[in-house]
């Protein structure tokens, strides 16, 4: 058996938080998924918004992908003990700001636990959500519903705006950014 063969009971409920003694995130199921998952490159982005004080806030995540073009949506996971979700969760607004391969230090910031949003070159919605400056991309959201997903809240949300300056995206691979690159044809 390899190091990332991952042998989960098909009964194994590893998304079951009703199951938690069996599912930490230090058990060894928990240790090889993570290993498993590490290994897939992901694109990097800073999900922001704004507390109900009107405050920004962001943290840097990576598990966001497209859920259905009509309506417009897309889902992220979320930390459900995530200081910065607990925040912006009430407004049901956020902005996730795809980030470029010059972005790592910005990635970097916003991953840090409990910090306040970083000194960042940054500009509001009209609705007081900080959108990042110079990134690949920005998706304005409205959170449509919040599921449970074991330690992490699935977040679908409708798509209310983009805007798309292009380029490749920064990514995220085995605990390092890496920068994509396209694949040269003959
Ligand atoms: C590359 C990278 C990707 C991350 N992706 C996610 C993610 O998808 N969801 C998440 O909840 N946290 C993710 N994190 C962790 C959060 O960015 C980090 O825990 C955050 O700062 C939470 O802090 P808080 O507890 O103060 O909210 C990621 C961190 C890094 C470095």
């Amino acid at each position: 058996m390899s190091e990332l063969d991952l042998e989960l009971s098909p009964t194994h409920p590893v998304m079951d938080s009703a199951r938690p003694a069996h599912t930490g995130a230090g058990t060894e199921e928990a240790r090889r998924f993570r290993a498993l998952m590490r290994e897939i490159a992901q694109p990097v982005a800073v999900l922001t918004g704004r507390d109900e004080r009107g405050a920004p806030w962001g943290l840097t995540v990576t598990s966001f992908t497209s859920v259905s073009m009509a309506p417009p949506s897309i889902v992220v996971c979320l930390g459900s003990r995530s200081r910065t979700w607990s925040r912006i969760r009430p407004t049901g607004r956020f902005v996730l700001n795809v980030l470029g391969p010059a972005q790592r230090a910005v990635a970097e910031s916003f991953a840090a636990p409990g910090a306040p949003f970083p000194g960042v070159p940054h500009r509001y919605t009209i609705d007081g959500i900080p959108v990042l400056a110079g990134t690949v991309a920005a998706v304005r959201c409205a959170t449509s519903s919040v599921l449970p997903g074991g330690d992490h809240d699935v977040v679908l949300a409708r798509v209310t705006r983009v805007r798309l300056d292009g380029g490749l995206p920064l990514t995220y691979r085995d605990g390092e950014y890496v920068a994509a690159e396209p694949i040269e044809v003959p």
